[in-house]
């Protein structure tokens, strides 16, 4: 058992709230904190294909990133992902996994990675105490996933799959987004994959985000026809399996694998959030599908050692965190000009 560490951040005193809750009574206990705009790949839902990254200066250093974990679990939270971009090409990330990794309150730190750098840090992640771990992989074939990511290489993905089963993290989560005409005939191979290597999986529906060069509405596919495709193969029974988020979850009948689906479009899942998201350059953002923001990264920079200025202004966020997002297929303009790689998925 490894003993966990004392949280060092400020008390908060007594007269403000030791939570984070919203004008609709949600609670926060999980963040989203990505830790560099960069990746490796540029798969086309997420980036252009040539995009420019923020200076260095412009984001968080991964000082700023623990001292806001500690922060935001000292506010009650009990879940943290740290995504990207994608996270693990920030250099010295394990020094981070490592500084929040055993906090005392902290239940749960979980990764979303595109899995090209696994094969070298699975064990550190694991060793630093990283729970669980989703790993993006759109295709099993490797002209295709090379086409979707632009960049990536599936042999190097699938090794770093094979890396973390052996490691043994608690939980190990394929993320797939299917896209009409680009991939949508691999549901069921995606699934006969996760159910050999009995790891579980979710499909997400494509979010309007970023700019992208192929119009979302003709390659949208959407969760309820995924679930009847793979259906006519499986039994799938509802699972009450919760990790917390916006997926609903079914179990394969006979298998260690649970399917899980993440519906933006189809299936309104705001008003369970318990999330907030900050991104690289220390933006607060209360909804994914919403502007409504707090920059964190002046006050983190002009109080050095004085940590009520954030907490303070993480409390008072509360009050503008949005009912819900807005997402709509048919409008020309993407809801949120936001990257995915910016905010953090
Ligand atoms: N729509 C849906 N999912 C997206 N992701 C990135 N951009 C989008 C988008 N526009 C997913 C990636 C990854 C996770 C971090 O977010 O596939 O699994
Ligand atoms: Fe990189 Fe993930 Fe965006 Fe793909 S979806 S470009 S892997 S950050």
């Amino acid at each position: 058992m490894i003993k966990k560490v004392p949280m060092p951040a400020q008390k908060i005193p007594g007269d403000l709230p030791g939570e984070l809750i919203d004008q609709f009574g949600r609670k926060v206990d999980y963040i989203r904190l990505s830790i560099t705009d960069r990746c490796d790949f540029r798969c086309v839902y997420c980036m252009a294909e040539d995009m420019t990254f923020l200076p260095r200066d412009e984001v968080l250093s991964l000082e700023e990133c623990a001292r806001l974990v500690k922060i935001f679990v000292s506010l009650g939270v009990t879940k943290v992902r740290i995504t990207g971009g994608e996270p693990l090409v920030r250099k010295n990330a394990l020094w981070l996994f490592n500084e929040i990794g055993h906090l005392e309150n902290l239940n749960e730190l979980v990764l979303t990675t595109n899995g090209s750098q696994l094969e070298k840090q699975a064990q550190d992640l694991k060793n630093a105490g990283v729970k669980r771990i989703n790993i993006s992989v759109d295709s099993l074939d490797s002209q295709r996933f090379k086409s979707i990511t632009r960049t990536g290489d599936l042999d190097k993905v699938l090794k770093g799959i094979q890396a973390a089963k052996r490691v043994g993290f608690e939980n190990i989560k394929l993320n797939s987004v299917l896209m009409r005409g680009i991939n949508d005939d691999e549901a069921l191979p995606l699934l006969e994959f996760a159910i050999k290597h009995a790891i579980d999986i979710s499909f997400i529906e494509e979010m309007p985000l970023g700019e992208v060069n192929h119009t979302r509405e003709s390659t949208f596919v959407s969760n309820a026809d995924t679930l009847k495709l793979l259906q006519s193969k499986y039994t799938l029974t509802p699972s009450t399996h919760n990790s917390g988020g916006p997926a609903r979850y079914w179990q394969v009948a006979g298998t260690q694998t649970r399917i899980g689906f993440i519906s933006p479009h189809s299936h309104n899942f705001c008003e369970s959030c318990n999330r907030v998201r900050i991104t690289c350059k220390g933006e607060l953002f209360l909804c994914l599908g919403q502007e409504d923001k707090v920059d964190l990264m002046p006050l983190l920079r002009q109080h050095p050692d004085d940590d009520m200025p954030v907490i303070r202004a993480i409390l008072n966020s509360m009050s503008i965190k949005p009912k819900g997002h807005d997402f709509d297929l048919r409008r020309a303009e993407p809801a949120v000009i936001r990257f995915m790689s910016h905010t953090g998925g």
